[in-house]
């Protein structure tokens, strides 16, 4: 798809084209099926900002804005969903420090979060028995003289283990979604540990640990905003990270049908090329209309946030759309590969198993209609 993109735009979209072509795909299988998490690629990144494309480059960041983030999120993704989630939660979370941290804060974390040199960033937001209800958390933080001492155990923490810094939710008071509050977590702090990693259905070379806090001790420079503001500052990071889960799907779904047309010309049966039967030609037309489709609203969410107008219902739009979206092409694709995309000779059966969790990440489908239909009828009142 061609729009009139900026000339930003276009260089952050190139230089994450490049990079996804001559680097991260050709190891993409084996980052799968190994399951290893690309330290290096991400260190590479850091180098090329793309893991703070939209920070403030007085913080080391591209200062690229939204759209060339999705822009770049598209491009990584259609070669490495794995890889592609890790550089999401590291750019929304130097995103959000910057966003409500101090200026101390901001200096101390952002630079070496966007050049690479923490690896990556993580979000440890959900808890084993919250994942769709964050207010629910039970992780504690209690005040003991000058001492924050954190309790509990974090959720499907992308990057967990990885993260030279996690953003972390703690209950500060008993007080419902008020009382949750966000500290800044440096790896190696004493008391911080982790579960082994998932052994997931996709994106097999993220890594996905519980993170489990026993007695970690914080002060009050580690606290990430106001006190009790944690659950408002997790659904503004939220609005922002759903562009980039929306574009993740954009880029496996694009992936997935380059893959169909390319095997359909390919291969043969009855004396054609099984992309000259109607049956196919359809399917492809479909997954090519669905999936632009896909792309125009997440850009536009994009394009909105740019603006600084409000874009919390387009956001979740584009994440519903797109993740359902992904799913369904990458389904159909690998039914157009017929047998061969049932085994890993062709890569449309990872991008299948990648979509799968698109559709539960960054809020379910069903969380995201909760926040459209909330979004939608509060306009109508007003
Ligand atoms: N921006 C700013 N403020 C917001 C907001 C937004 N988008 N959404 C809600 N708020 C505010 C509300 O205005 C309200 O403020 P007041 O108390 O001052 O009125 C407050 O937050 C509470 O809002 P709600 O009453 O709407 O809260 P709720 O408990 O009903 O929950 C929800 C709403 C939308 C269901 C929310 O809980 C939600 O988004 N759940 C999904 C969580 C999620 O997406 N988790 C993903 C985990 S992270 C992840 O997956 C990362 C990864 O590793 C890939």
């Amino acid at each position: 798809m061609e729009l009139e993109l900026t000339e930003t735009q276009r260089l952050i979209r190139d230089t994450a084209r490049t990079f996804a072509r001559d680097v991260v795909a050709p190891r993409a299988r084996d980052t799968d099926r190994l399951e290893r998490f690309p330290v290096d690629v991400y260190r590479q990144m850091g180098e090329l900002g793309l893991l703070g494309v939209n920070v403030p480059e007085e913080y080391g960041g591209a200062g690229a804005g939204a759209v060339s983030y999705a822009l770049a999120m598209m491009e990584i993704s259609h070669a490495c969903a794995s890889t592609s989630v890790g550089m999401a939660v590291t750019n929304m979370s130097s995103e959000l420090i910057c966003q409500i941290g101090t200026e101390a804060q901001k200096r101390k974390y952002v630079p070496e979060l966007v050049n690479g040199k923490l690896v990556a960033g993580a979000f440890a937001l959900s808890e084993p028995h919250a994942g769709s209800d964050p207010g629910a958390g039970k992780t504690t933080a209690v005040k003991r003289g000058d001492r924050w001492i954190l309790n509990g155990t974090k959720q499907w923490i992308t990057s967990g283990q990885y993260a030279g810094v996690l953003v972390v939710w703690a209950r500060t008071s008993n007080d419902g979604n008020k009382g949750l509050s966000c500290f800044l977590v440096e790896k190696g702090t004493a008391g911080l540990s982790y579960s082994k990693p998932e052994d997931k259905l996709g994106l097999r070379g993220s890594n996905t640990v519980q993170v489990i806090l026993e007695n970690v001790e914080l002060t009050d420079a580690h606290l990430l905003g106001k006190l009790g503001d944690g659950f408002k500052l997790a659904m503004i990071a939220l609005d922002g990270g759903r562009i980039g889960i929306a574009s993740q799907a954009c880029g496996v779904a694009r992936a997935a049908l380059e893959a169909s047309v390319k095997y359909s010309k390919e291969r043969h049966a009855f004396g054609h090329a099984i992309g000259d039967f109607q049956a196919l030609r359809f399917m492809m037309a479909d997954m090519a209309t669905s999936q632009q489709a896909a792309e125009l609203l997440t850009l536009r969410a994009a394009f909105l946030k740019d603006s600084k107008r409000p874009f919390t219902r387009e956001a979740s739009m584009a994440k519903l759309f797109a993740s359902e979206m992904s799913n369904k092409v990458c389904d159909k694709a690998v039914q157009i590969h017929g047998g061969y995309g049932y085994i890993d000779e062709f890569p449309v059966e990872r991008y299948l198993r990648d979509a799968r969790v698109q559709t539960i990440y960054e809020g379910t489908s069903e969380i995201q209609r909760v926040v459209i239909a909330r979004e939608i009828l509060k306009a109508a009142g007003a």
